[in-house]
């Protein structure tokens, strides 16, 4: 099969994980004798400092042409000071606009072998496997633009959404927990916030057109508690655009770190961007040591909803499994025994694997 994918490497250890995934998916259309070709287009800071925009009209373009988008990550120091139109997370939230990205699927599951990886005691975090569904189109980070008032002493940040938005976003939740362990728990703050209330009219209309799925309602200052004392009683997880960004990061602690946690951004159509959950770590930017997992487990989610490669997708997730339970890590997990590598020998070990698979098969 021939796939056109666009790279957006972004900043920091973007442009260094993006290389991950290319590799691994070079090996992939090796072993499965599939055609990738790839075209790299700048976001973020890059995009800044080159065409003096987050997001260049030729990136939204070349992305729109895809059959699907990988991107790295985006921001730094650099432009942390840069006035809002001109601030990295711009072009990811326009990319994700731009190409209606209104469903965000966050995979939350921890590696067998590697649950003392994490801190929290292995007991608590053994059996998570969670899905969060984020909406990713709306809520607070697409608000009407806040102006400075009362000198600059005041400002207002604007939380809406319709019911359609929260309707197709609640659908995907539904069906998710359908194709999963039948359990939804939708997460709000409806004692407090309008649009929270009416988000959870939305779930309880949509119960009767799922009866296969149970669904509960957790407020997400509780979801935050439970995410981390009791994570086995989650299912898929389908919240709104910031309580998913905020739940996600704390429930990459069940995994050892937020460096494994890959995430699908879609659409109706399939049309996908596929990117990890993590940022561009400006701490360790440019020393070789990021953990590429995140980011290649990304593109297995790609090879999955975007081109229905299941069984490509599948030995990248074993490829992955079997590096680390081997006892290859880089330095973001925190395990004592094992090897420490840094981003390319963990790519090298991930790809010998499927390399491996393909002679096996010979
Ligand atoms: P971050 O996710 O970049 O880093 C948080 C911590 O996790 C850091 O200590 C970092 O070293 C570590 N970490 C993250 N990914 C790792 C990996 N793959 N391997 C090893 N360690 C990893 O979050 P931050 O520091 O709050 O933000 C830095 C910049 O990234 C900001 O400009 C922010 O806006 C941006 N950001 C971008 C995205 C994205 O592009 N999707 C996501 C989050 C943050
Ligand atoms: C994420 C990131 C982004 C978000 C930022 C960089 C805009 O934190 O993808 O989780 O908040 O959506
Ligand atoms: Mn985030």
């Amino acid at each position: 099969m021939k796939k056109h994918v666009v790279l957006l490497p972004g900043d920091g250890i973007g442009k260094e994980v993006i290389n991950s995934a290319k590799d691994v998916l070079n090996a992939i259309a090796e072993e499965f004798n599939h055609e990738f070709s790839f075209e790299t287009h700048e976001i973020g800071g890059a995009a800044i400092d080159q065409y003096g925009t987050p997001l260049p009209e030729s990136t939204v373009e070349a992305c729109g042409r895809a059959d699907a988008v990988l991107l790295g990550a985006v921001g730094g120091p650099k432009w942390d000071n840069n006035p809002s139109h001109l601030r990295p997370e711009r072009g990811l939230l326009g990319i994700r606009k731009a190409l209606d990205l209104y469903a965000n699927l966050r995979p939350i599951k921890g590696f067998k072998n590697l649950l003392h990886a994490s801190p929290l005691k292995e007991e608590v975090v053994k059996g998570s496997d969670l899905l969060i569904v984020r909406e990713l189109t709306g809520g607070l980070y697409f608000g009407t633009p806040s102006e400075r008032r009362d000198n600059g002493q005041s400002v207002v940040d604007t939380l809406a959404y319709s019911r359609k938005e929260i309707e197709r976003i609640v659908d995907r939740g539904f069906q998710a927990a359908q194709q999963r362990r039948g359990h939804l728990t939708s997460v709000d703050k409806a004692n407090v916030l309008e649009s929270s209330k009416l988000w959870r009219e939305v779930v309880e209309e949509k119960k009767s057109q799922y009866p296969d799925v149970s669904v509960d309602h957790v407020l997400v200052d509780a979801a935050a508690m439970k995410l981390i004392t009791n994570p086995t009683q989650f299912d898929v997880i389908v919240t709104e655009n910031l309580f998913g960004d905020i739940l996600s990061d704390e429930a990459s602690v069940l995994t050892g770190s937020l460096g494994m946690l890959p995430s699908a951004s879609l659409r109706e159509d399939g049309v996908g961007l596929y990117e990890p959950v993590h940022g561009s770590a400006p701490d360790i930017a440019g020393k070789g040591i990021a953990n590429p997992v995140a980011m290649i487990l990304s593109t297995a989610l790609m090879l999955r909803y975007s081109f229905q490669m299941e069984n490509e997708g599948k030995l990248i997730e074993d490829a992955v499994q079997s590096v680390l339970d081997a006892g290859f890590h880089t330095a973001d997990l925190q395990i004592e025994n094992g090897s420490l590598v840094g981003t390319a020998e963990m790519t090298k070990h991930i790809v010998d694997f499927i390399k491996s698979q393909n002679a096996a098969k010979c």
